[in-house]
């Protein structure tokens, strides 16, 4: 039977690589996994910090039940170039930052202690993808994922694919491969039984095989009463799979659902069913630590893309990201789209043999998630490369004929090779070019883009981005317009029945190089800011969803007399699915519907109050009173919710929420915490830019500085356990409010 266990505590971590570190271990720096070679600033640093190498090294004493059997650390990840060493011998090299690898230590450990040493080089290795040229984020150095000690028998599973058809018939079929691992070329004779179990653990099919190769599938079929995996019902199915040998036995499962998914020339599908996909791209970055976010930060992103922001699909851009991640997408139905690593850039022979290699790891590792739609399979916004992408579309089909491919250019008229033509469309925004003679407009002509006559299975997987780069403590005009340009791509790929969907750029704010960004490593290209706090874009995908799950009326304005040019907060903008505005400012009320004569395609569009609704002197101009204006929004004639912006708004509550109140007091679990300082009505004030501190008593700590600015009246951090239980306060200190203490426990 196999045993996998977590591997992450003590290591001893050096800067720097030399021979004499094989060596001795030296405990005097431990530090547990995941974790970030060098902890950033928030901004303004010098990327270059942590582009060298580092070493990992770790003690693995010899146990009994080593002894004839298996024995090998799991990497899930680590950036990059990791060479693994055991007792200063080399066992293995990967260079790919984002893909699991195996170290087998098998018949080289001796009976004692046994020096694990890992180097990894952060530099950016021009031989690796997606390294080569600039690229728009940062790529954290350091074992930013788990590590874990696996040890089976002689004979082990090495990977279950599974598969399902007849998905939309009464009598479904399952289908599981099981490929077996025999790294001693043992002549065996094997079982294998297999169980298809559902959410509850109930047993709904067995099957059994014998095998004496290391490839068997075994088959599940006339399946039924089996729920479809949607994005309102995800439901999961698992397979497990039990082999014995005479060497051992082993048992692996995998968790699975029955869905189909298909991209058409006329719109997406999902269990034979249109699906606008609706969604955004996120990197797997986090202020200070990186790529080095633990499981719950992880699964948490998952949740605020699919609960916070209603949509359903992620893009992975650039690279295949955490497990946690996308086990999350699996059980809340968030629709992924996974990609290999790379930016622009595509290298000379040997990286692209790494990156054909990377789609392999990608699928290999991944093609059982229900979430993931399509592979990407194209380097990020490269150029045409017919015989690289050629095998990466080939390689692909070959591992996962279930999935369609995708490859992600920013070219128009671009070779399609793949199944599904992807387009970064920034558009929006060229008509502001000098010598450029076109109206603004929100997408392409799909025939522009693609340069065929015919349609083909089209989606925009980016947009917005660096066209307009908007902070959270930005100004409301310019908030507004980032609104409204979120708003019209949108309402535009609703608009035309042949196109997917459309994943803007990009769910958050992120660190990246020196070349792009604010100039302080920073793109302020999210719908949130870095901390996952909403901007008002985040409230244009918000708003799309139905009533029935929340009811969202967010409109764009601080509500202030002089914030704009000339005055006032019109055209105002109300992100709502509500069917009626009412907006009551003094003696004046107003109640308007959505607009559908800008935005005739939305599921819900906003509401926007502007001089058709309001003379000019119905607000008043400068000089005059400002007075509070209130809010509340109609469903089928009834009010749903109201909200009131207060002409005087000033310092009242400092809020503090976390996302969870219990954390794991193991595996450095963590909790994002939101801080905000809000007016009398609970908005957040958005330049009050008080410095706050923070304190912690008891066995947790805080992620990055304990001092720290509001930005647009909040500010964010993480509280990672710190391995023993307990009651956790985090006080929060400042000028202007008393004392918050946030009381969480690890347990
Ligand atoms: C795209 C690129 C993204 C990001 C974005 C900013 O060209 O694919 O990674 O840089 O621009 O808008």
């Amino acid at each position: 039977m196999r045993s996998v266990v977590s591997f992450n505590e003590t290591w001893s971590f050096h800067e720097g690589f030399e021979p004499r570190l094989l060596e001795a271990f030296d405990g005097r720096t431990t530090v547990s996994l995941p974790h970030n070679a060098v902890e950033l600033p928030f901004n303004y640093f010098d990327e270059t910090s942590y582009q060298r190498a580092f070493t990992y090294q770790k003690l693995l004493r010899w146990m009994p039940e080593f002894e004839g059997r298996e024995v090998s650390f799991v990497f899930d990840a680590a950036m990059a170039d990791a060479v693994v060493y055991l007792n200063g011998e080399e066992i293995i090299a990967h260079k790919d930052g984002y893909t699991p690898f195996e170290a087998r230590f098998t018949d080289k450990l001796v009976k004692g202690d046994n020096l694990i040493t890992v180097r990894i080089d952060g530099s950016e290795n021009p031989e690796i993808p997606p390294f080569g040229g600039a690229i728009d984020y940062l790529t954290y150095a350091g074992i930013y994922r788990d590590v874990w000690l696996k040890v089976t028998d002689p004979v082990s599973i090495r990977n279950l694919k599974i598969e399902t058809s007849d998905v939309l018939d009464e009598e479904k079929t399952a289908s599981v491969r099981v490929t077996l691992s025999n790294p001693a070329n043992l002549t065996f004779l094997g079982s294998v039984y297999a169980s298809l179990t559902d959410a509850t653990g109930g047993v709904i099919a067995t099957a059994t095989a014998e095998t004496t190769r290391e490839d068997v599938t075994l088959t599940f079929d006339r399946l039924t009463d089996i729920a479809l995996w949607d994005i309102t019902d995800p439901a999961l199915y698992e397979i497990t799979v039990e082999l014995k040998t005479s060497y051992g036995s082993d048992r692996l499962s995998s968790r699975f659902g029955f869905r189909t998914a298909e991209f058409t020339p006329s719109g997406f599908l999902l269990n034979g069913r249109p699906l606008k996909l609706r969604g955004l791209n996120r990197h797997q970055s986090f202020p200070y630590v990186g790529y080095a976010a633990g499981r719950s930060a992880q699964e948490r992103d998952a949740e605020i893309m699919k609960s916070v922001l209603k949509c359903n699909i992620v893009r992975t851009s650039h690279y295949p990201q955490s497990k946690w991640f996308l086990d999350r997408c699996d059980e809340i139905g968030l629709l992924v789209f996974e990609e290999i690593p790379g930016w622009q850039h595509i290298g000379g022979e040997e990286w692209q043999q790494e990156s054909i290699r990377n789609v392999r790891r990608m699928i290999e590792r991944d093609w059982n998630h229900p979430s993931i739609i399509i592979w990407g399979v194209r380097i990020n916004e490269s150029q045409d490369s017919h015989d690289f992408y050629a095998e990466t579309n080939r390689l692909a089909r070959e591992l996962d004929i279930t999935r369609q491919t995708g490859g992600v250019r920013y070219i128009t008229d671009s070779e399609m090779l793949e199944d599904v033509y992807t387009m970064n469309d920034f558009i929006l925004g060229n008509e502001e070019l000098p010598g450029v003679n076109r109206p603004r407009t929100p997408l392409r002509p799909q025939e522009e883009s693609t340069g065929l006559q015919h349609k083909v299975p089209y989606m925009i997987t980016e947009f917005g981005g660096h066209m307009y780069p908007t902070k959270i403590y930005d100004q409301e005009a310019r908030q507004a317009e980032h609104v409204r340009r979120h708003l019209e791509v949108l309402n535009a790929a609703y608009g035309d029945p042949d196109i997917s969907g459309a994943i803007g750029w990009c769910m958050f704010d992120y660190n990246t190089h020196k070349d792009f960004g604010s100039g302080d490593r920073i793109c302020y290209h999210g719908v949130m800011d870095i901390f996952r706090e909403p901007k008002f874009a985040a409230y244009v995908y918000a708003s799309q969803c139905d009533p029935s799950d929340e009811v969202v009326m967010k409109p764009v304005t601080f509500w202030a007399r002089g914030e704009r040019n000339i005055g006032g907060v019109l055209p105002l903008i109300v992100l709502t699915n509500c069917d009626e505005v009412e907006l009551v400012c003094g003696s004046v009320a107003k109640r308007v519907g959505p607009d559908y004569e800008n935005f005739p395609h939305l599921p819900h569009p906003p509401v926007v109050f502007d001089h058709r609704h309001f003379t000019a002197d119905e607000l008043g101009s400068w000089g005059m009173m400002w007075i509070d204006g209130s809010f509340t929004g109609y469903i089928g004639g009834e009010p749903v919710t109201r909200m009131r912006m207060v002409a005087d708004p000033l310092p009242t509550t400092l809020e503090v929420v976390a996302d969870a109140t219990t954390l794991k007091a193991r595996d450095r679990d963590s909790t994002r915490v939101i801080i905000r300082a809000l007016d009398q009505e609970g908005h957040r004030l958005p330049f009050l830019n008080d410095s706050v501190t923070l304190r912690v008593e008891g066995p947790a700590k805080i992620v990055g500085p304990v001092s720290v600015p509001l930005q647009g009246g909040t500010a964010g951090f993480w509280l990672e356990a710190t391995g023993l239980r307990g009651d956790i306060t985090v006080e929060v200190s400042s000028s202007r409010f008393a004392p918050v203490r946030l009381q969480v426990s690890a347990g």
